[in-house]
């Protein structure tokens, strides 16, 4: 199958790189432990000085820095439109913002829609009495006649997502925490309310919002039952009744894409702002969050490499299937790590996760990239006294997402250069030799390899733009694709194998090797064969398209 090159004018978040801070865990400026935005604005030459030596990334997203209680670590907020004083202050941030475009770094926001916390004043007045004027701000329902729950739904944290509240006598909706109250986008008010926030952000130079949870913005009016998935519904399993459910009534509502219609709208009054959107659903139900006629996100996330199999077959077929399904005006993208997810490189090992960035950053789609992905940070080591993530306190710590929020690695000195306070995570253990200071050196280590495939990516118009071409081979452990544009063509061949592969090309020529995971310069190609080595990728220049294409 070939997808095509993309249009002529290309938005830079087609073009570029986004890179997503954890702010809580990038770099402490001021010895509390805790990452800041002074400490994001310090590393902002590692991200991108212009030069080869930094990493060379184009944008990043900021996960929440907002005012907040921290009961889900920002994804509460209590004041959409301020800076968390952990963090800093408006004028910091407004410092971050220039000091980021200076180096053409863009500034992504992470905008909460879905919930606020339970101390935002738009909820403690809306709890405060029944004919608050807030009341309706939020999901509020009576007990059923017999005194139980207004429904069946499940909070993603486990148990129900009701929560009865004494003073009013009523139950409020909460598909989180019961410190996350939903709120009731189907009041004007609250429409009007958050895409002012939105304008506040834009009006402070913000380049773009990710948008978390956006599906599941809107609830049947009626809030009718979910289907139930199994029959043997056990209110004690520690998943909860969320994960036993169909979700049809409580998100992903065909009406929800009139309300991103409009959030986008808002973002095209300005010049080059994009939407991002945290949307997880299969492939028919995801595309629609493009909009039909390409009118609602840029880019909704797409997750599906993080849940298939370590498998070149299985990851062909996800990038194929996707590829197939999109219309010509939806741009692809692609995640491998973020803050809610174990670290992909703790499930496939150091050399597969070599393999992992070279596929990542030469697919045709704008990659994401998560703060320590290019260091090989692994999963951390949390024991039950050092655990922070609510999920894990509900779900169990298995569930705890601490593991990939450990702090960043900047050295092999004390706290990993992260800070000179005792972090408010433990650092992971390896940091000694996995960190940037000591990567820096080394030329054949994980950072030196993204350093290299981002700015081979940036100087080679094709491996950002150009179409994609799934290419046939015989072995199953081998995934090979070409990028082409305007005479510029690249073949890109990945061992998911940890054994040597030779592969068939027929009617290949050979071509120029430009880069192997391995970082030498040793790989053997000639006519029509490509030797690759355990866990090898590669990326070959080839002048004369001579490939064998495999369609769909
Ligand atoms: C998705 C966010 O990525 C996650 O960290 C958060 O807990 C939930 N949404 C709720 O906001
Ligand atoms: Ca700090």
């Amino acid at each position: 199958m070939q997808k095509p090159a993309a249009r002529k004018t290309v938005p830079w978040w087609e073009k570029g790189v986004i890179y997503q801070i954890y702010p809580r865990s990038f770099s402490d400026s001021n010895a509390d432990g805790i990452g800041d935005l002074e400490g994001v604005i310090q590393k902002l030459d590692y991200l991108n000085d212009g030069s080869e030596r930094s990493l060379g990334i184009d944008a990043i997203w900021l996960s929440p820095i907002f005012p907040s209680p921290m009961a889900d670590f920002g994804y509460d907020v209590s004041d959409y439109c301020n800076i968390h004083p952990l963090f800093g202050d408006l004028d910091v941030f407004d410092r971050l913002v220039a000091e980021a475009h200076h180096r053409t770094i863009k500034v992504i926001l992470d905008f909460v829609p879905n919930h606020t916390s339970d101390l935002h004043p738009w909820f403690v007045e809306s709890r405060s009495s029944r004919t608050n004027p807030k009341r309706d701000w939020y999901i509020w329902r009576d007990a059923k006649a017999d005194g139980s729950l207004p429904n069946n739904w499940g909070s993603a944290f486990g148990g129900p997502a009701w929560e009865w509240d004494e003073v009013s006598a009523q139950y409020y909706l909460h598909t989180f925490l019961k410190e996350q109250p939903d709120l009731n986008w189907r009041n004007p008010q609250v429409k009007k309310a958050m895409l002012d926030v939105l304008r506040f952000w834009l009006e402070h130079g913000v380049d773009g919002f990710r948008m978390d949870v956006v599906g599941m913005i809107l609830k049947d009016p009626e809030l009718r039952d979910n289907p139930v998935l199994k029959d043997d519904l056990d209110p004690a399993n520690p998943d909860g009744p969320y994960y036993q459910q169909l979700h049809v009534h409580d998100q992903d509502l065909d009406e929800v894409h009139a309300l991103i219609r409009d959030f986008r709208s808002l973002l095209d009054e300005y010049p080059e702002r994009c939407g991002i959107g945290e949307v997880w659903y299969e492939l028919p139900r995801w595309i629609k969050y493009y909009g039909s006629r390409g009118d609602e996100l840029h880019l909704p996330f797409n997750f599906r490499l993080m849940k298939v199999p370590w498998d070149a077959g299985a990851i062909r077929e996800s990038v194929d299937e996707m590829e197939q399904a999109l219309p010509d005006f939806a741009w692809p993208n692609y995640v491998l790590n973020n803050h809610d997810s174990p670290r992909l490189i703790s499930r496939v090992g150091d050399e597969q996760a070599r393999v992992a960035a070279m596929l990542l950053l030469t697919l045709r789609g704008t990659p994401t990239l998560y703060c320590g992905e290019e260091l090989g940070m692994e999963n951390g080591v949390i024991s039950q006294d050092q655990m922070q993530d609510p999920q894990g306190f509900r779900l169990g710590i298995s569930y705890s997402r601490d593991l990939s929020r450990t702090p960043m690695q900047w050295t092999d000195g004390h706290n990993a250069g992260f800070s000179s306070a005792q972090p408010w995570l433990p650092l992971t253990p390896g940091y000694q030799s996995k960190n940037v200071a000591v990567e820096d050196r080394d030329p054949t280590s994980m950072l030196t390899l993204y350093r290299r495939l981002l700015h081979l990516r940036k100087q080679r118009p094709a491996l950002h733009s150009g179409s994609y071409t799934s290419v046939a081979v015989e072995s199953s452990d081998c995934y090979v694709f070409e990028r082409s544009q305007a005479g510029e063509q690249y073949l890109i061949a990945l061992n998911f194998s940890h054994e040597h592969q030779k592969l068939r090309i027929p009617g290949w020529t050979g071509g120029k090797l430009l880069l192997s995971t391995y970082l030498d310069a040793a790989a053997v190609f000639g006519k029509n064969t490509l030797d690759l080595r355990a866990d090898e990728g590669v990326i070959i220049e080839i002048k004369h398209n001579h490939v064998t294409r495999q369609d769909g």
